[in-house]
C-alpha cells in the first residue's frame, strides 16, 4: 500500500539544497518524507502552493522578547505571532530579560512560558556572566539552550563582561559557539559625554563610533584564536570589522541585521529619530555597502532580526535617554525579500543566510534545508506580490517600526510548522505548539 501523508504542499518552486525546482513537499509526522511529484489522493490535507516559492523554514536566531520582567513591550506570545506571520518558523531568544537568563533555573522559566504559548519553535540564550564564567560548559548543554550569549558592551539590560577575566574563562570552557554583542565598554564609558544634555540621536554613532565595534571584534576573535574556542559575532555594522571577520573565519562566524543593510545615516535619524536608534548603531552609507559586499563575498554567514522591542511611548522620549532597538522579527523576510527582488542578493543566498546558515552556524538538529527526514518547515512567499509594512499587519506590542509605510516586493504568505499552517494570510492558524528546538551537540541532554 502506498504510504499515507498528513499534508502535501503542492505545486510551488521548492528552494532545495540542490537548487530551485518544482516540487510537492509531502509531509508524514512534522517531517518531509518526499519530494518531487505526489499523488494527492495520499495526502489528509493538501496546501496548494501554486504560483508561490517554498522556502525552508525561517530561523531567525537573535530576536529580544520580554519575558519576563517588560511583557508591556513584547511576550513569548506575542513575540512569536509576529514571527509566525513574518514566517519564522524559529526563534533564538537573547538572555537580557529581567531577570537576566543566566542560570538553570531562569531558562526552564521561560521553556515552561513558552509551552502552550508559542507560536513557533524557540531556544534561548544563557548570557556568560562574571559569575557563572566557570560553568558555561553545563549551562550552555542545558535542553532548549541555543547557547552562551555574552554582552561586551552594555545596552538594553544589565547583563556586561567587558574584563579579560570572565572573558577568557568563558572562552576557555565554552565548548559550543558562543554569541557575542561587540561594542568596547571602555570606549563607550569615555565617548558618553557626546550625547550628554539633549544630544540629537544622529550622534548614535558618532558616541558608539565604528572604532568601539572594531576594538571589541578585533579582542573577541584574538581570545578565541588562542583558546580554539568558537564565536558568532552578531549584527556586524562596520567596514572595518568585516575585514577582521575575513581573516577569522576558522572561529568567527558573522551577522548582519535587515536594519544595518536597509537603513542608512544620517538619512534615518532626520526620518525616524529614535525609532531608528540601536545597538550598535546604524551607520552610513559607506558601512553598509562594506555590509553588502561581505554579504556577496560570503564573508556573512547569518542574517538575524535582532528584534528589539520597546514601548512607543519609552522611544518617544529624550535622547539618549530613549532605550535601543528595533522591532523586526515580522520584517526580516520582506526586507530581504524586497532585496532580492532589487537585485541585491539571490533567493539560495537568502535561504542560505536565514535557514541554513543559522542551522549550520548554531548546529541545530533537523531544520534549516527542504529536505527529507528534516522537520517540515516551510516559509511559502509570494516573490511578486508588492505589499506595504503597515502597523495594522505588524503583531509585536512594541506599536512602532521605521520600516511603516515602505513597500516590499515579496511577502510571507503561509507558514508551515513541523507540518501544521501555523499562519496563512496575514493570520495565526490553530493553536500555539511551539516545542524547543534541538541542538546536534546536546541531543543527548534530554528532553526540553
Ligand atoms: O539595540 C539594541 N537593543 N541592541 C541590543 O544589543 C539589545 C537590544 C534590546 O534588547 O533592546
Amino acid at each position: 500500500m502506498s504510504q499515507h501523508y498528513d499534508l502535501v504542499v503542492r505545486g510551488g518552486r521548492v528552494v532545495t539544497p540542490a537548487g530551485l525546482r518544482e516540487a510537492d513537499v509531502a509531509i508524514a509526522e512534522g517531517r518531509i518524507a518526499e519530494l518531487g511529484t505526489i499523488d494527492p489522493g495520499r495526502a489528509a490535507e493538501v496546501l496548494d502552493a501554486t504560483g508561490l516559492t517554498v522556502l525552508p523554514g525561517v530561523i531567525d536566531s537573535q530576536v529580544h522578547f520580554r519575558e519576563p520582567g517588560a511583557t508591556h513591550k513584547e511576550d513569548l506570545e506575542s513575540g512569536t505571532r509576529a514571527a509566525a506571520l513574518g514566517g519564522v518558523t524559529s526563534v533564538f531568544e537573547m538572555p537580557n530579560t529581567k531577570p537576566p537568563t543566566t542560570g538553570a533555573e531562569a531558562l526552564r522559566d521561560k521553556l515552561d512560558r513558552a509551552a502552550g504559548r508559542a507560536w513557533t519553535d524557540h531556544a534561548f540564550f544563557v548570557g556568560g556572566t562574571a559569575e557563572n564564567a566557570a560553568q558555561v560548559a553545563e549551562l550552555e548543554r542545558l535542553p532548549g539552550c541555543a547557547g552562551i550569549k555574552v554582552f561586551m558592551g552594555s545596552s538594553t539590560g544589565s547583563l556586561l563582561v567587558d574584563a579579560d577575566e570572565p572573558l577568557e574563562t568563558i572562552a576557555r570552557h565554552a565548548r559550543r559557539r558562543f554569541a557575542v554583542h561587540a561594542e568596547d565598554e571602555a570606549r563607550l564609558r569615555e565617548r558618553r559625554d557626546l550625547v550628554a544634555g539633549g544630544a540629537d540621536v544622529a550622534q548614535h554613532p558618532v558616541w558608539r563610533d565604528p572604532e568601539a565595534a572594531l576594538r571589541a571584534t578585533t579582542r573577541i576573535t584574538e581570545l578565541c584564536r588562542r583558546h580554539g574556542a568558537r564565536v558568532q559575532v552578531l549584527h556586524i555594522s562596520t567596514a572595518e570589522e568585516m575585514a577582521v571577520l575575513q581573516a577569522c573565519k576558522d572561529v568567527a562566524t558573522v551577522e548582519v541585521t535587515p536594519q544595518h543593510l536597509t537603513l542608512t545615516a544620517p538619512h534615518c535619524y532626520a526620518e525616524w529619530g529614535t525609532h531608528a536608534q540601536m545597538n550598535p548603531p546604524i551607520r552610513d552609507a559607506a558601512h553598509q555597502a562594506a555590509l553588502w559586499r561581505a554579504l556577496d563575498r560570503g564573508v556573512v554567514d547569518v542574517v538575524g532580526s535582532d528584534h528589539a522591542p520597546h514601548a512607543a511611548s519609552e522611544k518617544d522620549g529624550t535622547y539618549p535617554d530613549t532605550p535601543s532597538g528595533i522591532p523586526g522579527v515580522q520584517t526580516l523576510l520582506p526586507l530581504m525579500l524586497d532585496h532580492v527582488a532589487q537585485g541585491r542578493l539571490s533567493l539560495e543566498r537568502l535561504v542560505d543566510l536565514v535557514a541554513a546558515g543559522p542551522a549550520r552556524v548554531y548546529n541545530v538538529a533537523c531544520k534549516g534545508r527542504i529536505a527529507a527526514g528534516f522537520d517540515a518547515d516551510l516559509t511559502l512567499v509570494d516573490l511578486n506580490a508588492e505589499r506595504e509594512i503597515t502597523r495594522g499587519w505588524l503583531a509585536s506590542k512594541a506599536d512602532f517600526s521605521p520600516f511603516l509605510g515602505r513597500r516590499v516586493r515579496g511577502w510571507p504568505v503561509a507558514t508551515v510548522l513541523r507540518g501544521r499552517v501555523i499562519a496563512r494570510d496575514g493570520e495565526v492558524q490553530g493553536q500555539p505548539a511551539g516545542r524547543p528546538v534541538r541542538f546536534l551537540e546536546t541531543l543527548g541532554a534530554g528532553a526540553a
